[in-house]
Protein backbone atom coordinates (compact mmCIF):
# COMPACT_ATOMS: atom_id res chain seq x y z
CA UNK A 1 0.00 0.00 0.00
CA UNK A 2 1.55 2.97 -1.03
CA UNK A 3 2.05 5.74 1.83
CA UNK A 4 0.60 9.03 1.19
CA UNK A 5 3.42 11.81 0.84
CA UNK A 6 2.99 15.04 2.83
CA UNK A 7 4.32 18.32 2.01
CA UNK A 8 3.43 21.52 4.48
CA UNK A 9 4.50 24.85 3.20
CA UNK A 10 4.09 27.50 5.67
CA UNK A 11 3.55 30.66 4.21
CA UNK A 12 0.98 31.49 2.22
CA UNK A 13 2.31 34.84 0.15
CA UNK A 14 3.15 34.98 -3.63
CA UNK A 15 6.04 32.06 -2.72
CA UNK A 16 4.44 29.84 -0.77
CA UNK A 17 1.11 29.88 -2.73
CA UNK A 18 3.46 29.40 -6.05
CA UNK A 19 5.53 27.00 -4.32
CA UNK A 20 1.99 24.88 -3.54
CA UNK A 21 1.24 25.21 -6.76
CA UNK A 22 4.06 24.23 -8.79
CA UNK A 23 3.92 20.88 -6.43
CA UNK A 24 0.38 20.18 -7.29
CA UNK A 25 1.28 20.61 -11.07
CA UNK A 26 4.03 18.72 -10.74
CA UNK A 27 2.65 16.20 -8.53
CA UNK A 28 5.87 16.60 -6.21
CA UNK A 29 3.99 15.40 -3.36
CA UNK A 30 0.89 13.02 -2.77
CA UNK A 31 -0.91 15.67 -0.59
CA UNK A 32 0.24 19.32 -0.19
CA UNK A 33 -0.61 21.65 3.11
CA UNK A 34 0.01 25.58 3.30
CA UNK A 35 -0.31 27.24 6.42
CA UNK A 36 -0.22 30.89 7.20
CA UNK A 37 -1.18 32.88 10.18
CA UNK A 38 -3.64 34.87 7.90
CA UNK A 39 -6.48 32.78 8.19
CA UNK A 40 -8.61 34.84 5.22
CA UNK A 41 -5.18 34.78 3.07
CA UNK A 42 -4.45 31.20 3.62
CA UNK A 43 -8.00 29.40 2.92
CA UNK A 44 -8.53 31.69 -0.01
CA UNK A 45 -5.52 30.22 -1.80
CA UNK A 46 -6.04 26.93 -0.67
CA UNK A 47 -9.46 27.42 -2.38
CA UNK A 48 -8.41 28.78 -5.74
CA UNK A 49 -5.59 26.44 -6.16
CA UNK A 50 -8.09 23.56 -4.96
CA UNK A 51 -10.92 24.80 -7.83
CA UNK A 52 -7.95 23.40 -10.03
CA UNK A 53 -6.83 20.54 -8.57
CA UNK A 54 -8.97 18.07 -10.59
CA UNK A 55 -6.92 19.52 -13.77
CA UNK A 56 -3.64 19.16 -11.84
CA UNK A 57 -3.44 15.05 -11.34
CA UNK A 58 -3.53 13.33 -8.19
CA UNK A 59 -2.36 15.57 -5.57
CA UNK A 60 -4.32 16.85 -3.28
CA UNK A 61 -4.23 20.73 -1.71
CA UNK A 62 -5.33 21.90 1.47
CA UNK A 63 -4.06 23.78 4.90
CA UNK A 64 -5.22 26.61 7.33
CA UNK A 65 -3.86 28.87 9.80
CA UNK A 66 -3.45 26.57 12.34
CA UNK A 67 0.39 25.23 12.54
CA UNK A 68 -1.54 21.97 13.56
CA UNK A 69 -2.34 21.22 9.59
CA UNK A 70 1.44 20.51 8.87
CA UNK A 71 1.13 17.35 11.74
CA UNK A 72 2.81 14.30 9.78
CA UNK A 73 4.07 16.65 7.27
CA UNK A 74 7.73 14.46 5.40
CA UNK A 75 9.12 17.45 3.85
CA UNK A 76 8.23 21.16 5.71
CA UNK A 77 9.09 24.50 3.38
CA UNK A 78 9.42 27.32 5.07
CA UNK A 79 8.53 30.46 2.83
CA UNK A 80 7.51 32.62 5.59
CA UNK A 81 8.69 35.88 6.66
CA UNK A 82 9.28 39.36 5.06
CA UNK A 83 10.50 40.00 1.74
CA UNK A 84 12.71 42.14 -0.22
CA UNK A 85 11.99 45.49 -0.64
CA UNK A 86 13.16 47.29 -4.24
CA UNK A 87 16.70 47.79 -3.25
CA UNK A 88 17.01 45.61 -0.30
CA UNK A 89 19.31 42.94 0.05
CA UNK A 90 18.60 39.59 1.02
CA UNK A 91 20.75 40.05 4.39
CA UNK A 92 19.12 42.80 5.54
CA UNK A 93 15.90 41.05 6.19
CA UNK A 94 17.66 38.57 8.78
CA UNK A 95 16.56 40.11 12.09
CA UNK A 96 13.07 40.22 11.10
CA UNK A 97 13.19 36.79 9.70
CA UNK A 98 14.95 35.02 11.98
CA UNK A 99 12.72 36.32 14.95
CA UNK A 100 9.94 34.55 13.09
CA UNK A 101 11.61 31.44 12.02
CA UNK A 102 12.78 31.01 16.00
CA UNK A 103 9.26 31.21 17.13
CA UNK A 104 8.29 28.04 14.21
CA UNK A 105 10.72 25.79 14.25
CA UNK A 106 10.25 23.76 17.77
CA UNK A 107 6.42 23.59 17.00
CA UNK A 108 7.36 22.32 13.44
CA UNK A 109 9.86 19.49 14.65
CA UNK A 110 6.75 18.30 17.08
CA UNK A 111 4.56 17.89 14.99
CA UNK A 112 6.53 16.25 12.06
CA UNK A 113 9.68 15.03 14.26
CA UNK A 114 10.61 13.10 10.65
CA UNK A 115 10.41 15.62 8.88
CA UNK A 116 13.42 17.35 6.64
CA UNK A 117 12.72 21.12 6.52
CA UNK A 118 13.61 23.09 3.53
CA UNK A 119 14.37 27.15 4.39
CA UNK A 120 13.03 29.20 1.33
CA UNK A 121 12.54 32.09 3.11
CA UNK A 122 15.53 35.14 2.96
CA UNK A 123 18.44 35.38 4.11
CA UNK A 124 17.96 31.43 3.61
CA UNK A 125 21.84 30.38 4.33
CA UNK A 126 21.61 32.30 7.37
CA UNK A 127 18.52 31.21 8.70
CA UNK A 128 19.28 27.22 7.82
CA UNK A 129 22.00 27.91 10.19
CA UNK A 130 20.19 28.91 12.82
CA UNK A 131 17.28 26.51 11.99
CA UNK A 132 19.17 23.69 12.16
CA UNK A 133 20.24 24.43 15.36
CA UNK A 134 17.00 25.13 16.54
CA UNK A 135 15.94 21.93 15.08
CA UNK A 136 18.76 20.07 16.49
CA UNK A 137 18.27 17.29 14.37
CA UNK A 138 20.24 14.71 12.51
CA UNK A 139 22.32 16.55 9.94
CA UNK A 140 21.26 16.91 6.50
CA UNK A 141 17.61 16.90 7.99
CA UNK A 142 17.58 20.95 7.68
CA UNK A 143 18.94 23.09 4.76
CA UNK A 144 17.70 25.67 2.05
CA UNK A 145 16.95 25.66 -1.87
CA UNK A 146 20.05 27.95 -1.85
CA UNK A 147 21.21 28.68 -5.24
CA UNK A 148 18.95 25.88 -7.09
CA UNK A 149 16.95 29.09 -8.20
CA UNK A 150 20.23 31.44 -9.24
CA UNK A 151 21.50 27.65 -11.01
CA UNK A 152 18.38 27.71 -13.45
CA UNK A 153 18.85 31.28 -13.86
CA UNK A 154 22.28 30.65 -15.25
CA UNK A 155 21.29 27.78 -17.47
CA UNK A 156 18.65 29.77 -18.88
CA UNK A 157 20.82 32.92 -19.47
CA UNK A 158 23.76 30.03 -20.88
CA UNK A 159 20.69 28.76 -23.13
CA UNK A 160 19.87 31.59 -24.43
CA UNK A 161 23.89 32.59 -25.97
CA UNK A 162 24.51 28.90 -27.00
CA UNK A 163 21.47 27.79 -29.31
CA UNK A 164 20.57 24.81 -26.95
CA UNK A 165 17.28 24.09 -24.61
CA UNK A 166 18.68 25.01 -21.14
CA UNK A 167 18.27 21.04 -20.48
CA UNK A 168 21.56 20.77 -22.54
CA UNK A 169 23.68 23.12 -19.74
CA UNK A 170 24.93 21.75 -16.59
CA UNK A 171 25.76 24.68 -14.75
CA UNK A 172 25.33 25.64 -11.04
CA UNK A 173 26.07 28.76 -8.69
CA UNK A 174 28.29 28.37 -5.65
CA UNK A 175 27.77 30.27 -2.29
CA UNK A 176 25.40 32.60 -0.91
CA UNK A 177 21.98 33.14 -2.22
CA UNK A 178 22.67 36.36 -2.56
CA UNK A 179 25.05 39.13 -3.88
CA UNK A 180 28.21 37.23 -3.24
CA UNK A 181 26.71 33.95 -5.26
CA UNK A 182 28.98 33.19 -8.40
CA UNK A 183 28.90 30.74 -11.48
CA UNK A 184 30.84 27.74 -11.21
CA UNK A 185 32.53 28.61 -14.44
CA UNK A 186 35.38 26.03 -14.47
CA UNK A 187 32.59 23.44 -14.45
CA UNK A 188 30.11 24.35 -16.50
CA UNK A 189 29.54 22.32 -19.97
CA UNK A 190 26.53 22.86 -22.68
CA UNK A 191 26.01 18.64 -24.09
CA UNK A 192 28.87 17.88 -22.21
CA UNK A 193 31.58 20.37 -23.91
CA UNK A 194 33.05 23.13 -21.40
CA UNK A 195 31.20 26.40 -22.26
CA UNK A 196 34.45 27.99 -23.34
CA UNK A 197 34.61 25.27 -26.07
CA UNK A 198 31.53 25.23 -27.12
CA UNK A 199 30.99 26.78 -31.16
CA UNK A 200 27.61 27.86 -32.95
CA UNK A 201 26.49 27.06 -35.83
CA UNK A 202 28.41 29.27 -37.26
CA UNK A 203 31.54 28.23 -35.69
CA UNK A 204 31.96 31.41 -33.30
CA UNK A 205 32.63 30.78 -29.69
CA UNK A 206 29.65 32.92 -27.95
CA UNK A 207 30.94 32.25 -23.93
CA UNK A 208 33.73 34.95 -24.22
CA UNK A 209 35.07 36.55 -20.25
CA UNK A 210 33.31 39.35 -20.88
CA UNK A 211 29.48 37.33 -21.96
CA UNK A 212 30.54 35.31 -18.96
CA UNK A 213 30.65 38.58 -16.44
CA UNK A 214 27.79 39.88 -17.82
CA UNK A 215 25.78 36.46 -17.08
CA UNK A 216 27.01 36.47 -13.42
CA UNK A 217 26.02 40.17 -13.14
CA UNK A 218 22.42 39.25 -14.97
CA UNK A 219 21.78 36.01 -12.57
CA UNK A 220 23.18 38.25 -9.31
CA UNK A 221 20.88 41.53 -9.88
CA UNK A 222 17.75 38.76 -10.97
CA UNK A 223 15.65 39.15 -8.01
CA UNK A 224 16.37 42.88 -7.96
CA UNK A 225 14.85 43.16 -11.55
CA UNK A 226 12.00 41.39 -10.64
CA UNK A 227 11.06 42.31 -7.64
CA UNK A 228 11.48 46.33 -9.11
CA UNK A 229 8.55 45.38 -11.74
CA UNK A 230 6.07 43.60 -9.67
CA UNK A 231 7.41 43.58 -6.03
CA UNK A 232 8.13 39.97 -5.57
CA UNK A 233 9.36 36.94 -7.51
CA UNK A 234 7.25 33.91 -6.95
CA UNK A 235 7.12 31.64 -9.47
CA UNK A 236 10.84 30.76 -10.40
CA UNK A 237 11.64 29.90 -6.57
CA UNK A 238 8.06 27.89 -6.40
CA UNK A 239 9.08 25.17 -9.08
CA UNK A 240 13.05 24.79 -7.39
CA UNK A 241 11.63 24.41 -4.06
CA UNK A 242 9.09 22.03 -5.92
CA UNK A 243 12.25 20.47 -7.53
CA UNK A 244 14.05 20.03 -4.56
CA UNK A 245 10.74 18.47 -2.49
CA UNK A 246 11.11 15.75 -5.65
CA UNK A 247 14.43 14.98 -4.65
CA UNK A 248 13.68 14.44 -1.21
CA UNK A 249 10.00 12.33 -1.70
CA UNK A 250 11.25 9.99 -4.33
CA UNK A 251 14.48 9.63 -2.40
CA UNK A 252 16.26 10.68 -5.82
CA UNK A 253 19.82 11.11 -4.43
CA UNK A 254 19.78 14.08 -6.97
CA UNK A 255 22.86 16.42 -6.85
CA UNK A 256 21.68 20.17 -6.30
CA UNK A 257 23.35 23.16 -5.25
CA UNK A 258 21.28 23.48 -1.99
CA UNK A 259 22.66 25.28 1.18
CA UNK A 260 23.58 23.30 4.52
CA UNK A 261 25.74 24.05 7.32
CA UNK A 262 29.03 22.98 6.00
CA UNK A 263 31.46 20.79 8.49
CA UNK A 264 34.67 21.25 6.88
CA UNK A 265 34.04 21.48 2.60
CA UNK A 266 37.35 23.32 1.44
CA UNK A 267 38.04 24.59 4.80
CA UNK A 268 34.42 26.37 5.72
CA UNK A 269 32.60 25.21 8.52
CA UNK A 270 29.55 26.54 10.51
CA UNK A 271 28.51 28.67 8.15
CA UNK A 272 25.47 27.41 5.10
CA UNK A 273 26.37 27.95 1.52
CA UNK A 274 24.93 26.59 -1.59
CA UNK A 275 27.48 23.66 -3.19
CA UNK A 276 26.50 20.74 -5.18
CA UNK A 277 24.80 18.27 -3.05
CA UNK A 278 23.79 14.72 -2.78
CA UNK A 279 19.91 15.41 -1.81
CA UNK A 280 17.65 12.26 -0.91
CA UNK A 281 14.97 10.96 1.87
CA UNK A 282 16.99 12.20 4.81
CA UNK A 283 17.54 15.26 3.52
CA UNK A 284 21.13 16.25 2.24
CA UNK A 285 23.18 12.73 2.48
CA UNK A 286 26.69 14.51 1.62
CA UNK A 287 28.03 17.57 0.05
CA UNK A 288 30.49 16.86 -2.40
CA UNK A 289 33.58 18.27 -2.91
CA UNK A 290 33.29 20.00 -6.25
CA UNK A 291 37.22 21.22 -7.91
CA UNK A 292 37.53 25.04 -7.71
CA UNK A 293 40.24 27.18 -8.99
CA UNK A 294 41.77 29.51 -6.79
CA UNK A 295 39.63 32.49 -7.80
CA UNK A 296 36.28 30.15 -7.07
CA UNK A 297 37.49 29.15 -3.72
CA UNK A 298 38.86 32.69 -3.12
CA UNK A 299 34.72 34.01 -4.04
CA UNK A 300 33.40 30.68 -1.88
CA UNK A 301 35.12 31.85 1.47
CA UNK A 302 34.43 35.80 0.20
CA UNK A 303 30.47 34.28 0.23
CA UNK A 304 31.31 31.82 3.97
CA UNK A 305 32.34 35.12 5.90
CA UNK A 306 29.16 37.44 4.49
CA UNK A 307 27.10 34.78 6.11
CA UNK A 308 29.19 34.46 8.93
CA UNK A 309 28.85 37.68 9.66
CA UNK A 310 25.13 37.88 9.20
CA UNK A 311 24.51 34.79 11.19
CA UNK A 312 27.20 36.48 14.12
CA UNK A 313 25.37 39.74 14.10
CA UNK A 314 21.69 37.36 15.41
CA UNK A 315 23.49 35.88 18.12
C1 LIG B 1 15.07 35.24 -5.53
C2 LIG B 1 14.59 35.18 -4.11
C3 LIG B 1 13.79 33.92 -3.86
O1 LIG B 1 16.29 35.12 -5.76
O2 LIG B 1 15.68 35.27 -3.15
O3 LIG B 1 14.21 35.37 -6.42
Amino acid sequence: MHRRSKLSVIGAGSVGSSLAYASLIRGSADEVVLQDINAALVDAEVLDIAHGAPLAGRSTIGGGADIEVTEGSDVIVVTAGAKQRPGQTRLDLAGVNARILDGMIPRLVELSPDAVIVLVTNPCDVLTVLAAERADLPAGRVFSSGTVLDSSRLRNAIARHTEVPSSEVQAVVLGEHGDSAFSHWSQATVAGVPVEEWRLSDGSAPVTPALRDAIDHEVVTAAYRVIEGKGATNYAIGLSGARIVEAVLHDEGAVLPVSSPLDGVHGITGVALSLPSVVGASGVARVVDVALTDDELDRLHRSAGAIADAVDALH
